[in-house]
């Protein structure tokens, strides 16, 4: 029998716990039909997309702050962005690109563009390909406008790296949120070794985890919602 400190310590997929998750995941709805259908399709490929709490969340949190431009670092295959588009035009309008996002496997950009052209949203978001320094200089060279929302969403092990290159690019009133922090819980786990197949992941969010907090440049809350989301305001 697992004693209460075992229990508190044991390792599932899932931050908060089965149930509330399931729980929580009645009330997502995508937020048109054919998004829906894309993320079902992709869940069992399956290729990487946010989770269904994570872009729940997102929804709500884009009402609040209403960002006119997004940035995103992690495309795959450009799931999230076109969910980022739509939500622009939901409580503004569409107007140009609005959405730009990096990727630097190239197999994952090409089949992004191919579904952002299936789905309609080629005109609204720009794809860079290329590691996320690479395409942040792209995007500086092109004198693009500040964001008001930079969303990381790439190689777990390099979130400072990704949050540092990044900040020149973020409006005065601009938030950042990182996704999957939390990394199936495994950065709690002060104390033990994680198994090498994750070490290098969850030692350097943990790093990450403090540096945000420590760092007298943000504030920075994380959240135990879907894998971890920590949201960094520069102040
Ligand atoms: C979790 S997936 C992104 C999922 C996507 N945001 C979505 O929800 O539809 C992470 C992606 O980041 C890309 N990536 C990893 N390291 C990167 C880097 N240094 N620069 C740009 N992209 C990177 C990976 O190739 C992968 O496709």
């Amino acid at each position: 029998m697992m004693t209460d400190k075992s229990v508190m310590r044991h390792i599932t997929k899932d931050i908060t716990n089965e149930a509330v998750t399931e729980y929580l995941s009645n009330f997502y709805k995508p937020l048109t039909p054919e998004l829906g259908e894309l993320r079902d399709a992709l869940e069992a490929e399956p290729v990487p997309v946010i989770l269904r709490e994570t872009e729940d969340f997102l929804s709500t949190f884009m009402d609040v702050i209403k960002p006119f431009k997004v940035l995103e670092i992690g495309t795959a295959v450009g799931y999230s962005a076109m969910f980022f588009a739509e939500k622009i035009r939901q409580y503004d309008q569409l107007s140009g690109p609005q959405v730009y996002t990096i990727e630097k496997d190239e197999t994952m950009f090409r089949r992004a563009k191919q579904e952002i052209k299936k789905l309609g949203y080629g005109d609204y978001i720009r794809c860079y390909l290329g590691d996320c320094e690479e395409g942040i200089k792209q995007i500086e060279k092109e004198g693009s406008n500040r964001f008001g929302l930079i969303f990381i969403d790439a190689a777990k092990s390099h979130y400072r790296r990704f949050l540092e290159a990044s900040l020149s690019l973020l409006a005065d009133d601009g938030v950042i949120i990182c996704d999957d922090t939390l990394f199936q819980g495994r950065p709690a786990l002060e104390g033990e070794i994680p198994p090498r197949k994750h070490r290098t992941n969850t030692l350097a969010l943990r790093e990450f985890n403090e540096f945000v907090k420590t760092d007298p440049r943000f504030s920075s809350t994380h959240l135990a919602v879907g894998n971890g989301i920590t949201i960094i305001k520069p102040i």
